[in-house]
């Protein structure tokens, strides 16, 4: 596991004159330009912006998930950059939880199991890994769904589960992109439930989202444009 940082107390990330391209054929398009940002540990950010501004793009250069064209990029203290694809796995498990829009669960694995997973992962085992994946799905109000498989779940619940699931390693930061995009209001509120939980318990938060009541949770909201932080909230 990797040793945690000093730094860590203060910045959960920090960019730094952040671009990302990607090319297709001849053409090149600018995702983010020039991205200058930083959040303290503990943080709610919400990130908005009209469909290819670059918000998913940005989520997944903060969780290592993607690498930067130029520019730096440092979550923790940890200076993404500089590292190969197995730190950044060992990183991810470590400090991230993942939410992303479609959900991502393994369709064929229960409710239960798929919380379970990432905690085998890294390294629980026997009862622990039960206790822990029950509290997680109590956590979620899904106690009564964990030998439901995603098919047989609702949108909402799956979306429920991928939270139980982002959470089984207590990362200090949750990436969540567009949480109730799917979602009908009503089933949505059930996620925005669980983000004020985790805004009570000061988890750093970066959600990209359209929703109201998840902006109305913001410490700091960033608008991006084309690629730019053109406006940010505090
Ligand atoms: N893998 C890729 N290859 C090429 N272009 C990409 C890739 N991923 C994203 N882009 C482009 O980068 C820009 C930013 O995309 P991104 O997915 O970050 O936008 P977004 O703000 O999340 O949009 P949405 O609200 O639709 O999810 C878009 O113009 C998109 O077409
Ligand atoms: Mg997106």
């Amino acid at each position: 596991m990797l040793a945690i940082r000093m730094e860590e107390t203060e910045k959960a990330v920090r960019a730094s004159s952040l671009c990302k391209e990607y090319q297709i054929g001849d053409f090149i398009i600018e995702a983010l330009i020039d991205l200058d940002l930083e959040i303290e540990t503990g943080k709610f950010v919400s990130i908005y912006g009209a469909s290819g501004a670059g918000k998913t793009t940005l989520l997944n250069i903060i969780g290592g998930l993607d690498e930067p064209t130029s520019g730096e990029i440092v979550a923790f203290g940890h200076d993404l950059r500089t590292y190969g694809e197995s730190f950044l796995a060992t990183f991810r498990s470590a400090y991230i939880g993942f939410v992303f829009q479609s959900y991502n669960l393994v369709s064929t694995l229960t409710s239960f199991e798929n919380v379970a997973f990432p905690l085998e992962l890294a390294g629980w085992s026997g009862k622990s890994v039960e206790n822990r994946a029950e509290e997680l799905l109590k956590l979620v109000g899904l106690c009564d769904r964990s030998n439901h498989f995603p098919a047989q779940l609702s949108g909402g619940e799956q979306q429920r589960v991928a939270f139980a699931r982002a959470l089984a390693n207590d990362p200090p930061l949750m990436l969540v992109d567009e949480p109730t995009g799917n979602l009908d209001i009503g089933t949505g509120l059930e996620i925005v439930k669980i983000l004020e939980k985790l805004k009570e318990r000061e988890k750093t938060v970066i959600a990209a989202t359209h929703d109201r009541r998840i902006m109305k949770l913001a410490d700091l909201t960033l608008h991006l444009k084309d690629g730019r932080i053109v406006d940010i909230d505090e």
